[in-house]
Order: C-alpha cells, then structure tokens, then sequence
C-alpha cells in the first residue's frame, strides 16, 4: 500500500494519507488503498477508533486527482464517483468512531472526506473548500448532500456556489470542525478524544453510532423508537452489567480484554 500508512496502538487505528508531493491528492488508486485501510481497521476488534490524517505538514488531501479527472470519459468519472462514495460511506457507516484530524489544505474531496469522519480537529492553519464550480464541476463525494447537514443551506450554498475557502477559525464558528489546534497539538488532541472512546463500552458506542446515523434518515417519532428499542435490547448484554456493576463497585469499568 504505497499510498498509506497504516498505525496501530492502544486499540487505536492511525491511518495517513501518503502522497504528501501531490498534497494527498486522491487518485484511483489512493481511494482503493484507504478504503481497504479503513475496512481493515473496521474489521479488526482490537481497535476502537479510527484517526484518518495527511502525510506532511502542508496538506489533509488536496482533493480529489484534478491531473487524473482532466483525462477522464463520463463512464470513468462514474466509477471514479462511486468509488469515492463507496469510500465515504464506509467511513460514515463505520461501527467505531472515525476521527478526521485535518492538518492542513481540505478541498473538494478532502473536504467531503472530512465530512464524512464522525469527530473532526483541524489544526489553526487548515483550509476548508469546495472549489469544484471552478473547475467546472461539482462536489462528487457527498459534498452537496453532508455539508448542508452539517452547517446548514445557507452557509452550505456558499461554499459550494461560491467556491470560496474556509479558514479554520470560521470553520471552527460555523460548526464544521470539533475543534482547532495547533499543528504540534493535533494527533495529541485526535487520540486524547480516542482514547476517551477506547475506554468506553465498544458495544455502547456502536449501537450508539448506529442510532445516531440512522436517525438521519428517520422522523424524530421513528428515531426515538429505534434508539429506546436499542436502549433496552443493552440491559441483555454483559458490558451494560460489567459498566453498571463497576459504577456500583467504585472501580473502573474492564470492557475489553485485548
Ligand atoms: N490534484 C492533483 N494534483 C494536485 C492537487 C489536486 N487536487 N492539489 C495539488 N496538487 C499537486 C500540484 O499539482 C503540485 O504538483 P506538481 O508540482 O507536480 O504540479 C503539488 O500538488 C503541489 O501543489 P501546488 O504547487 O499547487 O501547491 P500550492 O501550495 O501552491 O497550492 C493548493 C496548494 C491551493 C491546495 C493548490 O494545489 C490547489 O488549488 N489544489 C487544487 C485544490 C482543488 O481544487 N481541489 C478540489 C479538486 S476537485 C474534487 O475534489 C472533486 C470531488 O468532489 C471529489
């Protein structure tokens, strides 16, 4: 996997983007790699949750490969587009939280990426933007569908018509990003809010994930039934006993045993 580099410690996957001479600019080939990555990390029970970064110190990922896009027929951009989606989505629907620790350049792809990360850090130098109308294009991962969920039409319009950037402060104001660091503190913050949810029942936080997620595609009547369904169905299951059973106990809850 030349395109990624792949970390694993205290239940903790570290994956980086690693193509840092064309600012993590994502090809083919970068999309396939970090979808396998990402699948490996979802499939493995040792880890927790996921950190998704750039190699460097300029860039998250420029985007998506505008060298590659400009030789492309309709047929390719459609399997290039599902391919990104196929990506994003399996980030999204992961079953353990996936953080975006953003440092650096997050256009177009990048942007859409970071969108679908569950937590976002970005460090007090990153740029945001969906500059694709100045290619004339459109956001083809997600962007146009995920960015109004998460800061709203108006702020989303502008992003996208306008096709102008977002430093990290504004993103920070308008709600696209978690928090903002700086450069030297962002993998300390990314795996400080890891570690917190390593510590936590990984069922929990599933099921969790899960309600949340699916919410989005429910009435509030529905998504209050599938997370009081899902909030009973916990009291069968040995972590609720082990976590209620050390709160009695006073002593810290034992979840995982890797
Ligand atoms: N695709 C391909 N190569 C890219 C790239 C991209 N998205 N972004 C940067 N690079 C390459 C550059 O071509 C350059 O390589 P060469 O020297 O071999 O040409 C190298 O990375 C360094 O880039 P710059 O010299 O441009 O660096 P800079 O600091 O002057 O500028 C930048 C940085 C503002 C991010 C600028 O590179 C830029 O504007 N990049 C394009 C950003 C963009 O438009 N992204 C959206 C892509 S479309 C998309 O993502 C569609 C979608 O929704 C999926």
């Amino acid at each position: 996997m030349p395109f990624i580099i792949k970390n694993i410690a205290d239940n903790i996957a570290t994956i980086t983007i690693n193509r840092p001479e064309a600012l993590n600019a994502m090809n083919l080939e970068v999309v396939g790699e970090l979808h396998q990555a990402v699948n490996e990390a979802i499939a493995n029970p040792t880890v927790g949750a996921i950190i998704l970064t750039g190699a460097g110190d300029k860039s998250f990922v420029a985007g998506a490969d505008i060298k590659a896009m400009s030789q492309m027929t309709k047929a390719e951009a459609l399997k290039f587009g599902r391919a990104g989606h196929g990506l994003l989505n399996a980030i999204e629907n992961a079953p353990k939280p996936v953080i975006a620790a953003i440092n650096g350049f997050a256009l177009g792809g990048g942007t859409e990426i970071s969108l679908a990360c569950h937590i976002r850090i970005a460090t007090d130098n990153a740029i945001f933007g969906q500059p694709e109308v100045k290619l004339g294009l459109i956001p083809g991962w997600g962007g146009t569908q995920r960015l109004i969920r998460l800061i709203g039409k108006g702020k989303a319009v502008e992003m996208i018509a306008g096709g102008g950037i977002i430093k990290a402060d504004e993103a920070l104001r308008i709600g696209l990003v978690n928090a903002v660091v700086s450069p030297a503190e962002l993998m300390t913050k990314a795996r400080e809010i890891a570690t917190r949810i390593v510590g936590n029942g990984p069922q929990a936080v599933r099921i969790a994930l899960d309600c949340i997620r699916s919410g989005q595609d429910r009435s509030l009547t529905d998504g209050l039934e599938y997370e009081l369904e899902a909030f009973a169905n916990l009291f069968e299951t040995a972590e609720m006993q082990e976590g209620t059973r050390a709160f009695v106990e006073k002593r810290p809850p034992e979840f995982r045993k890797d």
